[in-house]
């Protein structure tokens, strides 16, 4: 395979495990947390994958592994080629300077002490780039106009920036490096919904212009759609479908992944007042001590009684570049298989003669430890 068409980045059944200590000296392992548990993506050169689920599902330890901030336990990282696993120092370093990130909470990952043209020189010098003084000044400027924001930022501190503004910062700082891949995790989740957009869109024209490569890591499913190419669902440290994001939102196959649609609100009242919310029975398990089978069968509005407990089911290509992890995806999209009411899916195990519970006009989807959303606040 030649450079250009390989994909930038390929994870290969990557795990990572964090131990759970306990005793005095925290010296006993008594478990694990499976954060990651066999995930394999590729990301092919200037195409953006979103990565969504809800909270806790490992999305942003995959993001970590993949810059080798966290350790991987199992499995492959390989960027441009190269396996990541087997860098080190100054390989690890230049590698580094390829792939950056932008994080959810600008202010917390910029020195308050330092001002703008401190926090995007710094990258700069440390990596030896800019060429002097006039050099790495001209490169500020080229930086701030290429995220919207005027010269007089510079002598200011990232405490007298607005939310959106303080993101174009911490993007200004990602890309000083010229890098190939961005992993921008939750980048407008702090964000109010208003200012969400402009910066997906600034971070949209700043891909088409520097020809990037993006991971977008978000638990909104709406704030992926427009940005990615691919959209990868993960459950519980795996990924339980994968698809072209057109296809993705038009035709959900994995019930998580229809549950986690069927919240989304749509603008158009019409639809809206129809639209049918699927709702999840019980809490998010822990990743500690996931459920057997598959993992989702605990909430699963279609589990049957047969597989779903006890065989778990492996990710297939159901349609061209369309993966589902589920035993019944096929009985679910033919409409062979109705989905039973949170109350029936969490006692029942057989599916009920009653057929699915009407939806109440309170109902809001109940996705972990998110509180419900209620009608209202949807639109
Ligand atoms: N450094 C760590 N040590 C122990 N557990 C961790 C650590 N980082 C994350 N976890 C656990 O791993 C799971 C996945 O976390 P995370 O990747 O942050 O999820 P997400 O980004 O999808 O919200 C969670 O149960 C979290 O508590
Ligand atoms: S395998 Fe069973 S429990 Fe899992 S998603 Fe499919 S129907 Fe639901
Ligand atoms: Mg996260």
């Amino acid at each position: 395979m030649t450079a250009p068409d390989r994909p930038l980045l390929r994870v290969e059944d990557l795990q990572v495990h964090f131990p759970i200590k306990r005793g005095v000296f925290f010296d006993r392992t008594v478990g694990h947390v499976r954060a990651v548990d066999g995930v394999s993506l590729s990301i092919d050169r200037g195409t953006t994958y979103g990565l969504v689920g809800e909270s806790g599902c490992g999305k942003s330890t995959l993001g970590r592994a993949v810059l080798r901030l966290v350790e991987p336990t199992a499995g492959r990282v390989e960027f441009d080629g190269t396996d990541v696993a087997a860098l080190g120092g100054e390989t690890l370093r230049r590698m580094r300077r390829r792939m950056q990130m932008v994080f959810q909470d600008p202010l917390g990952s910029l020195d308050p002490r330092q001002d703008v043209e401190s926090l995007l020189s710094e990258p700069l010098r440390a990596h030896g780039l800019g060429g002097g003084k006039a050099g790495i000044a001209a490169r500020i400027r080229e930086l701030l106009d290429a995220v919207g924001l005027p010269a007089a930022a510079l002598r200011r501190y990232p405490h007298e920036f607005s939310g959106g503004q303080r993101q174009r910062i911490g993007i200004a700082r990602a890309i000083a490096l010229e890098p190939d891949l961005l992993i921008a995790d939750e980048p407008v989740s702090a964000l109010d919904v208003s200012v969400q957009a402009q910066v997906v869109n600034l971070l949209e024209e700043i891909q088409e212009r520097l020809g990037l490569t993006y991971l977008v890591i978000a638990h909104d499913l709406a704030v992926v759609r427009h940005i990615s190419d691919v959209v990868g669902v993960m459950y519980l440290g795996s990924l339980v479908e994968q698809a072209p994001s057109d296809v993705l939102y038009d035709e959900p196959l994995h019930p998580y992944t229809r549950a986690l649609m069927s919240a989304v609100p749509v603008p158009d009242p019409v639809v809206e007042e129809r639209r049918e919310r699927i709702l999840l029975a019980g809490d998010l398990p822990s990743p500690a001590d996931p459920p057997s089978g598959c993992r989702f069968h605990t909430r699963c509005p279609w589990r049957q009684e047969t597989r779903c407990a006890d065989e778990a089911p492996v990710l297939r290509e159901l349609a061209p570049g369309h993966l589902v992890s589920c035993h019944w995806a096929e009985e679910i999209r033919d409409g062979v298989l109705r989905p039973r009411s949170p109350e029936e899916a969490l006692h029942a195990t057989a599916p009920s003669a009653e057929g699915p519970r009407p939806v109440e006009e309170d109902d809001g989807i109940f996705l972990g430890r998110d509180r419900p959303v209620p009608r209202q606040e949807q639109a």
